[in-house]
């Protein structure tokens, strides 16, 4: 809608507050989520032995299909982010435009480096693997992948920065994003609003992890083109999980905006910022930033404190947050005689995906489970069930919302969210299934022993890019109508 908002008393129209860019970035998320979703059925199909891939190109679409699919949630999650942040602080649409161009720069490096150069070394793309892959792939193709992930990190880290310094301008200070005047000192000025409050907590996290990530990223590089100049492998593997374990994790603390924002325009309800909600979000900044070393377990070499830390805060660190969500949504859906249409029943399926995909995170973050089951299947299993059934329903609640002009009113009956729950489960299961039963994880060929779980997954993964197919094309072939409004 193309109606001007007003922030700290000017008006601020829907141009400026990026809607243009919010639109693209929608479409270019819709359209890369089907190709790497397509990827992942052909890498599915590869392992049920009914189709067939050389190990070395299966390596490089999964290459492509971690990093793609990593940076494209970034991408949609910020989009839905600053969409509502927008309607909050003021900020310059132009910065989204930036990072979509080095984004789009960093997706043609990685392409080529991926499947003409031949590099399959994994979206962690941890040292020293890159530079030593016993001539599977060049030099060249190792330097021109990280280089392509330096670029998108460094678009994402200008967004990042332009978030912050609009927050501090509208709020005084991150800290006072975080609502810590309200939370410390009892204050009732200007008090965040949980969108404002997620924001902070993403730029913070966010930023402290890009800066890691491009630190290990230029080191690096320079050991490719210097291989004499060696990295301590414990710090590179700690800078690489730090920023890879917290930049996917913000991922979903970007998109929950659309349940924060949706839910009070469909019950007609606010959700307040409360003290509770306030202390949940500061407590989850800072355990999401320490406990990455739940990655590390098998790493004997790191010092135990560490790991106890990984462990314990593992167990509590996400549940601020989903507690005080999930709640505050059940509190606001309660007798709120809500009529159940596909972008609520997307919000509702997101709060399942998210709250249910921790648990088996939560079970492989125990040593002794760890130990047994890190390098199974079940480790995909649990991401792709909180991002294919949390993230992902908020960023299509999103789409639909935008394709339907910002109009919540229920439209009835529609079953395709049910069915993608449905799929999704049925898809996340076999990957559970098979870790479980020890199957290991990144194996191109499967034993026949294996087989059963990977050809159930593939059919689900069928029917789950069918109805994201559906979700992407209601908002794609809206989206003339949409950008003539921007
Ligand atoms: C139809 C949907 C999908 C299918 C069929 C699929 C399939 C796969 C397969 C077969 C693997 C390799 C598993 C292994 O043997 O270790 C994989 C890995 C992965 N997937 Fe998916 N996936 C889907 C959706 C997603 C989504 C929505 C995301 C994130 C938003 C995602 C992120 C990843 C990541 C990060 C990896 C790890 C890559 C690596 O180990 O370097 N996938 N996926």
């Amino acid at each position: 809608m193309a109606e001007a908002y007003t922030t700290a008393g000017a008006k601020v129209t829907a141009a400026d507050r990026g809607r243009l860019w919010v639109t693209l970035y929608l479409a270019v998320t819709g359209i890369v989520l089907l190709l790497m979703m397509t990827l992942g059925l052909l890498m599915r199909l590869a392992q049920s032995d009914i189709l067939t891939l050389d190990p070395a190109l299966f390596y490089q679409m999964m290459t492509v299909h971690g990093t793609g699919m990593v940076g494209i949630a970034a991408l949609g999650g910020m989009a839905v982010m600053w969409h509502f942040l927008s309607a909050h602080v003021r900020l310059h649409g132009w910065v989204l435009g930036v990072n979509l161009v080095l984004f789009l720069a960093g997706v043609v490096a990685i392409l080529a480096a991926d499947f003409l150069g031949g590099f399959g070394g994994g979206w962690t793309f941890l040292y020293p693997l890159p530079a030593t892959s016993g001539a599977v792939w060049p030099t060249w193709a190792a330097a021109l992948h990280l280089s392509g992930l330096l670029v998108i990190g460094v678009g994402f880290l200008i967004v990042c920065l332009e978030i912050a310094r609009a927050i501090i301008v509208g709020y005084g200070g991150l800290g006072r994003g975080l609502g810590w005047h309200v939370l410390f000192a009892n204050s009732t000025e200007n008090v965040p609003p949980p969108t404002v409050v997620a924001s902070t907590m993403v730029v913070i996290v966010t930023t402290l992890a890009l800066t890691a990530g491009a630190a290990i990223l230029v080191m690096s590089l320079i050991n490719i083109a210097f291989p004499e100049i060696q990295i301590n492998p414990l710090l590179a593997k700690n800078m690489t999980y730090f920023f890879g374990h917290v930049f996917i994790n913000a991922t979903i603390y970007m998109a929950v905006t659309v349940v924060y924002e949706l839910l009070p325009r469909i019950t007609g309800r606010p959700w307040k910022t409360n003290k509770v909600f306030l202390a949940a979000w500061t407590l989850s900044t800072t355990m999401v930033l320490v406990i990455y070393p739940h990655h590390l377990l098998m790493d004997f070499a790191m010092p135990t404190w560490m790991m106890v830390i990984g462990q314990v805060l593992s167990y509590v660190n996400s549940f601020p947050v989903l507690i005080v969500t999930g709640l505050g949504a059940l509190a606001i859906l309660h007798r709120s005689g809500i009529r159940w249409d596909l972008i609520s029943t997307l919000l509702l399926i997101s709060m399942f995906g998210w709250m249910a995909g921790v648990i088996p995170a939560v079970i492989d973050a125990t040593i002794t489970v760890n130990s047994v089951m890190h390098n199974t299947m079940w480790v995909p299993g649990h991401f792709h069930f909180y991002l294919l059934l949390g993230l992902l329903p908020m960023q299509f609640a999103f789409m639909i919302y935008l394709a339907r002009g910002e109009d919540v009113t229920p439209q009835g009956g529609d079953m395709t969210a049910i069915l993608y729950l449905l799929f999704g489960l049925g898809f996340v299961g076999m990957f559970l299934m098979g870790g479980w039963a020890s199957v290991p994880r990144r194996w191109a060929t499967h034993l026949p022993e294996w087989l059963i779980w990977d050809q159930i997954a593939s059919v689900m993964a069928v029917g789950v890019i069918v109805l994201a197919t559906v979700f992407v094309l209601k908002f794609l072939t809206r989206m003339p109508r949409i950008l003539q409004e921007a």
